[in-house]
């Protein structure tokens, strides 16, 4: 496990993106100097009792304080439930309590000529701060900002037009955008894996979305013979690798094994994944 630390973070803004989507922005500058894309923050209201647990929300990004140092981190939430909907009524000047960083983060890669990100639902916020990693416009972890990717795509699938978040982010940071909704109100109708399978093959996928969507974008990188990584969004208890109620199974040298998505994950090879 990485370093990590527990603050009551002062809210900056929460301000609505999409249908019942915001994004929540926190002054935490230890947090956003540390914390890498693909790694993950507990949070709760220190307030609330109910719920008791702190929820995981990756990191959407860092903002940069008028020195270009990292202040404070983003989250891009759907409510869905008990803390999330009390998460969408806080206000600037309210706190939130934060734990982090957590979890393995993306991996380093080799040199590649064209990468793909596909998110559905709400997969899509891990990747604002990894495609500019990716692209090298942001450092982060106190690495200096280094290009590993020529290009980068990415690949965003909906319900309904109604609940895309962030799509200009991430035209801004340089990715190329390929939209697909379930009801054909945004982009291609059907499935985003469906529609990834009608282009051409990237070197790498990294996928983060519902598991129907993961496992479909598991089975088209076996068949493409591609690498690809997924996060998952598995629910979580204490987030610190001590509850064991985020255990996924994976392939091992000798079969499998239980591995906590808290501390191994959330990231994993598409392959090492046994799907239930
Ligand atoms: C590593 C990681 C990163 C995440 N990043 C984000 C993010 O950036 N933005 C975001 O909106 N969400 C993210 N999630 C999911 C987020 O943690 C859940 O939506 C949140 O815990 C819901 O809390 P709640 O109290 O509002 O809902 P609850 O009241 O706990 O649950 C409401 C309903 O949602 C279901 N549920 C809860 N958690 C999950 C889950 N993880 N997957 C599927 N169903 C679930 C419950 O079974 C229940 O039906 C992430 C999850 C993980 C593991
Ligand atoms: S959430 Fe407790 S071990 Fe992972």
């Amino acid at each position: 496990m990485t370093g990590f630390a527990h603050t009551l973070a002062p809210v900056i803004e929460n301000v609505g993106l999409a249908r019942g989507t915001y994004r929540l922005r926190v002054h935490a500058p230890a947090l956003a100097q540390a914390i890498r894309p693909g790694q993950f923050v507990m949070l709760r209201l220190p307030d609330s009792s109910d719920p008791l647990l702190g929820r995981p929300f990756a990191l959407y990004d860092t903002y940069l304080d008028e020195h270009h140092q990292p202040a404070g981190i983003d989250i891009v939430y759907l409510v869905v439930g008990k803390l999330t909907g009390l998460l969408a009524h806080v206000h600037s000047g309210d706190r939130v309590a934060l734990w982090g960083p957590l979890g393995n983060g993306f991996p380093a890669l080799p040199a590649l000529e064209h990468l793909a990100l596909v998110a559905g639902g709400i997969g899509q916020t891990p990747f604002l701060a990894y495609l500019r990693e990716l692209l090298g416009t942001r450092g982060y972890g106190g690495d200096a900002p280094r290009r590993r990717v020529d290009r980068v795509s990415l690949y965003y699938g909906v319900r309904t037009q109604e609940l895309a978040a962030g799509i200009e982010d991430f035209r801004t940071a340089g990715a190329t955008v390929h939209l697909a909704s379930d009801d054909g109100s945004l982009g291609f109708k059907g499935f985003v894996t469906q529609l990834l399978a009608q282009h051409d093959a990237p070197q790498h996928l990294v996928g983060c979305g519902p598991e129907p969507m993961l496992k479909a974008l598991a089975n088209l990188a076996q068949r493409w013979t591609v690498p690809c990584h997924l996060s998952l969004e598995t629910p979580m208890a204490c987030g610190l690798g001590i509850c064991f109620s985020c255990v996924t199974r994976v392939r091992t040298a000798d079969g499998w094994d239980y591995k906590r998505v808290c501390v191994e994950g959330p990231i994993f090879e598409a392959a090492q994944l046994i799907w239930e």
